[in-house]
Formats: C-alpha cells, structure tokens, sequence
C-alpha cells in the first residue's frame, strides 16, 4: 500500500469545491428507474445513457471522480473509446461499486446487512489494475418501531471497516456509505441520535480494522425528518444569511416543518459529534431528496460551518445530479444535448454549494 498515494487521492476528490457523481446504480436500480420513463431496460440503453453521463462537455470543471458500476466500467462509447479512458481525459477520477447489494439480515425482520466482503480481495485487485482509483460501498439503516437494532447497526459497520481495510490493501480510497434511509415517519431529532450512533459505530469498526483515517471518504445522509407525513407546502421560501432559496417540496411529504438551516445545523452538529479530524473529506449522498434542496442543504452547511470544520463538505449524488438528466434524455438520441446541459448544470449548482455560492437564481438559467 502507497500511502501518499492513497491520501492524495483522497484529497484529490474533494479539491477544489468539485464533488463526485455517483453513476453506480445496480442493473436492477437503473432498469427501475428506466421503466418508469418508458425506457428500454437493456444492456445498450444503460451503455448509451452512461456515454451520455460521461461525454457531457465541462463536467470535469465540476466533478472530482465517477463512481462505476461492473457493467458500466467494462463498457465503452459507441466509438469504442472505454469509458474510463473518456473519464480520465475529462479529469475525472474513476471509482468502483464493490458491495453486491443489501439483503435481509437473518432474524431482524425490516433490516438489511451489505453483502459482497467474499472474493472482494480479488475484485479490488482486477478493478485497481483497470484503473480505478477509489471504490464504495453502502450499508443502509432503516428507521422504524423498534429499528434499527444495535445488532444491525454493528454488523453493517464491520462490514464497511473490513471492506475498507481490503481497499487500502490494493491501493484504492475507500468511500464509506452509511446510509441512514429517510423512509419513515421519524423526526430529523430521532435521524440525528441515530446517525450519531451509527457513524461512532462505524468509527469505532474502521479503527478497530486499522484503517487509515486520511485515506478514505465518508459518505453520509443528512440529516433529515422522515418522508411519510403530511406535505406542508409545494414551494417554499428560505432565507439563509442574506440569500433567499426557492426549495421545491413536491415529492416530498415532511414529517414536520423543516428548513434548510435546521438540516443544515443538525448535520453537522451530529458530524462533529462522531467524525474524527483526520478524515480529509465528507461527501453527502443525495438519498432521494429533489435536487434543488440537496444543492441549497448543502450550501446551507457551506456557507455557515465552512471554515471552521476540519474536513471538506462535499456531495456524492445520485439521484440529485442525474435525475433531471434522465428525465430529459429519455433514451432519445436527439435529447443527449439537453441532458448533458441538465447535467452539468446540477453538477455546476453543487459546486457553487461547496463554495457557499448556490443560491435560486441559479435554477433559473
Ligand atoms: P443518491 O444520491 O441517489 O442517494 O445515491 C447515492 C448513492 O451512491 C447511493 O449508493
């Protein structure tokens, strides 16, 4: 292990106010998400919308590294350039999805454990040779009566710190995903205790399996109220500072009336409270909030914490960088320039939020 190498990459990612795209989604994540805009769920259609992802003009101006799915790292454009070739001409560090998925977890009904630790040895060896730099992995916690159990909480972190350990073994940045779902009727207070907890869980797992601190990435939620509760408006006006933010809630159903400051404030406030300095880097997931919100979240947090945190806040969207896109693209050969200009327009937003510089003028353009 190279541990220069595994630090600057680190850093590497969350420089210069860019961020990471997660372009991960599991054959069966991305085909579900395909069918509900009528598009074909085949192989080529996932290669043609990753070539649409990956050829977007700028994106390396805002975007720091891609994390890959196996299909879509072994792929290539039409040309026959690889994708990852593509990606690193763009300035764009590629990574790797190494988990197989979460799967019910034996005597905790509602609960899910991480699968993918067998083999993974080897996997993390083919990937670094491809070329990937860094890699991820996803252990969700869902919040319900009597969830999560501490049992679920402590198995899904020795999970991330023994996939962690196994990353830095081969020289890739390991991105550890806790997720805490935001499915629930939950208060963001009862997101907040619990995300404390399971990340000084998973702290105390990475510690425990020697992993190096400043070669890794955490990826967390932020901190929210649940999704099944009554829809309090469809629009709403937020001030933070002097800036007014516009914060569609159309897909959203709050459990409470929340703000862009209260989430801003209770994230960090639960990161402080179990993140060790010596990570270099924090890249939020997106987790299903629309994507205007995750941006001014996130700006949110820039703007009134920036300098005085010991890591970098960044972001690791999904959903809230390419969904726009997708809607657009259609799987419609004559849509790739309007979605790739979505595209990069969320990943520009983002930037700006890492900046502290996102503000609803932007979504006008
Ligand atoms: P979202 O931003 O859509 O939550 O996805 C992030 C991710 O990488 C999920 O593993």
């Amino acid at each position: 292990m190279n541990l220069q190498n595994l630090t600057g990459t680190a850093k590497a990612l969350v420089a210069d106010d860019k961020g990471l795209l997660a372009m991960d989604e599991s054959n069966p994540t991305c085909n579900k998400r395909f069918a509900k805009l009528d598009i074909p769920q085949t192989m080529e259609a996932r290669r043609s919308y990753r070539e649409m992802i990956v050829t977007t003009p700028g994106l390396g101006e805002c975007i720091s590294g891609a994390i890959l799915y196996d299909e879509t790292i072994r792929q290539q454009k039409k040309d026959g350039t690889p994708f990852l070739k593509v990606l690193t001409d763009a300035g764009i560090i590629p990574g790797i999805k190494v988990d197989t998925g979460a799967k019910d977890l034996a005597a905790h009904p509602g609960e899910k454990i991480t699968e993918g630790l067998d083999c993974l040895r080897d996997r993390l060896k083919e990937y670094a040779q491809m070329g990937a730099r860094f890699a991820k992995w996803r252990a969700v916690i869902a919040i319900g009566g009597g969830i999560p159990s501490r049992s679920c909480i402590e198995a899904n972190a020795h999970a991330l710190a023994r996939y962690a350990t196994l990353c830095q073994e081969a020289g890739l940045v390991p991105i550890v995903e806790p997720e805490v779902l935001m499915d629930g009727g939950h208060t963001l207070e009862r997101c907040g205790k619990i995300t404390v907890e399971v990340l000084r869980t998973v702290f105390h797992q990475l510690n425990s399996q020697r992993v190096i601190l400043e070669g890794m990435i955490l990826k967390p939620n932020m901190v929210l109220p649940g999704l099944t509760c009554p829809l309090q408006e469809e629009v709403k006006e937020v001030a933070v500072g002097e800036q007014q933010y516009k914060v569609r809630l159309t897909d959203r159903k709050q459990d409470e009336l929340e703000d862009v400051q209260e989430v801003a404030d209770a994230t960090v406030r639960c990161l402080l409270r179990a993140v060790p300095a010596a990570v270099p880097g924090i890249a939020f997931l997106s987790g299903g909030q629309s994507a205007e919100l995750a941006s001014a979240r996130l700006n949110a947090m820039n703007v009134r914490f920036k300098l005085r945190l010991p890591w970098a806040l960044a972001f690791s969207f999904a959903r809230a960088i390419q969904q726009p896109a997708l809607e657009i693209w259609q799987g419609k050969e004559a849509h790739v320039s309007a979605a790739q200009q979505a595209l990069v327009h969320r990943a520009r937003c983002n930037r700006a939020a890492r900046r502290g510089g996102y503000n609803a003028t932007m979504e006008r353009i």
